[in-house]
């Protein structure tokens, strides 16, 4: 009974610290119990579900922090604010009609791509090889191509192969304005992006990591890494 009314106690709490900025509380706890509820990987039919089991593991842990700190809970804030943003506001892309691709490389989102597992290369020499090839490194916009990324790099780069993966963007010329190599800016936050340490969003390396990866250790979300780090590169073709 005493723990009951702590734990009742402790939700009121949370409930009553969430940001302010939290102006859409409705759509935003809608949210949260869609997110909570169970999924297994078992049952993940599409893409969108594979996201969504991303982010219900790194709300699950988010969350752990925000019991020890208030800090914690605007994070959880600003996640779901992100997640919210990136499933409801950008669609996924149409799948072109398009002849096949050819040369190893495979329709992924639309595009041509192909994951260069044997290589390890620096960013700089990634693109070379990719344009070697008649392609660049991969660039993309929404979260639905990037969830058909994750799943053709998850499928194809086992356990025993792992590898972290270039793709094509890069802060090397203004400090923090991540751009691709196409010049278009690069998304940001959640769920593109990864968290290191206390839910410190990436990219958080200033100018020593000036090139983003899809990062092994932490599921293949993007980091910002040293560009002459070795990776395998996944190239793409851009026309
Ligand atoms: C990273 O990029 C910044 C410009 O954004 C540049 O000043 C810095 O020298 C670069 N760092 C490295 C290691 O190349």
């Amino acid at each position: 009974m005493a723990l009951f009314v702590l734990l009742a106690a402790m939700l009121a709490g949370v409930a009553a610290s969430l940001p302010s900025g939290l102006d859409e509380n409705a759509d935003v706890s809608m949210l949260q119990r869609s997110l909570l509820s169970p999924l297994s990987s078992e049952c993940v039919n599409n893409l969108a579900e594979l996201l969504l089991l991303r982010q219900e593991v790194k709300l699950a842990e988010a969350v752990e922090v925000g019991r020890e700190s208030l800090s914690g809970l605007n994070d959880i804030g600003a996640y779901l604010r992100e997640i919210r943003d990136a499933l409801t506001q950008r669609e996924a892309p149409q799948e072109e009609e398009r002849t096949q691709c050819t040369g190893g490389f495979r329709l992924v989102g639309g595009k041509c791509m192909l994951l260069l597992l044997n290589e390890r290369k620096t960013w700089g020499d990634s693109r070379i090889h990719c344009q070697q090839i008649g392609a660049d490194l991969a660039t993309f916009q929404d979260a639905g191509t990037f969830a058909a990324i994750l799943d053709y790099v998850k499928e194809i780069n086992g356990p025993d192969k792992g590898a972290s993966v270039w793709v094509g963007g890069s802060d090397g010329v203004v400090e923090d304005v991540w751009t691709w190599l196409t010049g278009e800016y690069m998304p940001r936050g959640s769920p593109f992006w990864g968290t290191r340490n206390n839910y410190t969003p990436e990219p958080s390396g200033g100018t020593n990591e000036n090139c983003s990866i899809l990062y092994k250790t932490d599921y293949y979300y993007m980091h910002d890494i040293s560009c002459t780090f070795a990776a395998a590169p996944l190239c793409m073709k851009h026309n």
